[in-house]
């Protein structure tokens, strides 16, 4: 099996809608680990980390994870992001450190809004791309906007943005629907990484990237997959251009 790279979860324990102890976090690991996972960036929700924690308490969580892991001598390591709502103090936050980037690179995981379609959006986006931000827009794929406007996500990509799959809506978790966009977005190339958005470790939101890397192969071979799941993320995790 391949090495793979993980951009995109919620394994950090009581933050917000994913793993809900030590315990799990740390068996969404395990899991991990055995899908030849080296790294997993943790991505709450912003929201949930500003309103409700704070960026201290989700280091700290981080490096208790990451104690959990050297003493068990394991061969991966969690580093920090955190999914990130599209709005308009999103740039505001970078700078003043409420919202995280992935890994602390020039990479962000950014959100679009899940019911209505906010004339500021490609406006936030492209003050990101001006300010040297990288936008990740998180599951496209399952987005209302972009199923109503295919085109916009053509458009954001063209400007500079990069875009993540979730790795089970290609085997249909989240619906038929969801499942067709990602085949259609997969072979039209508006997709540079598949990460698994995990709330939990076992059920409908799991660890589930060697699956998502099988179906990605049948549909675009697999060197692309490979990159989607290794040079891509990887890119991310080391700040280099992909
Ligand atoms: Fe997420």
């Amino acid at each position: 099996m391949i090495d793979m790279y993980d951009i995109h979860n919620h394994l950090l324990p009581g933050v917000d809608d994913g793993a809900e102890d030590l315990l799990e976090s740390i068996q969404i690991c395990e899991i991990a680990q055995n899908q030849n996972t080296k790294m997993i960036i943790a991505t709450p929700h912003r929201k949930d980390v500003i309103e409700n924690h704070s960026v201290t308490l989700v280091e700290d969580l981080v490096s208790k994870i990451n104690e959990n892991l050297t003493q068990k001598k394991a061969d991966m390591d969690v580093k920090l992001g955190m999914e990130n709502h599209v709005d308009l103090d999103l740039i505001r936050d970078i700078e003043n450190g409420r919202a995280l980037t992935l890994n602390n690179s020039e990479y962000i995981l950014v959100e679009m809004p899940w019911e209505g379609r906010p004339l500021y959006i490609e406006q936030v986006i492209a003050d990101l791309l001006q300010s040297g931000w990288i936008p990740v827009l998180a599951h496209p794929e399952r987005m209302r906007l972009f199923e109503n406007e295919r085109q916009l996500l053509w458009e954001f990509v063209q400007m500079g943005c990069k875009s993540q799959l979730t790795a089970s809506s290609l085997y249909g978790k989240f619906g038929e629907k969801a499942q067709r966009a990602s085949v259609d977005m997969l072979t039209e190339g508006l997709i540079h990484v598949i990460a698994t958005d995990t709330h939990m470790a076992e059920g409908q939101r799991c660890y589930d990237i060697a699956k998502g890397y099988k179906f990605a192969e049948q549909i675009i071979g697999s060197y692309r997959a490979t990159q989607m799941v290794q040079s891509n993320p990887l890119a991310i995790f080391e700040n280099q251009k992909m």
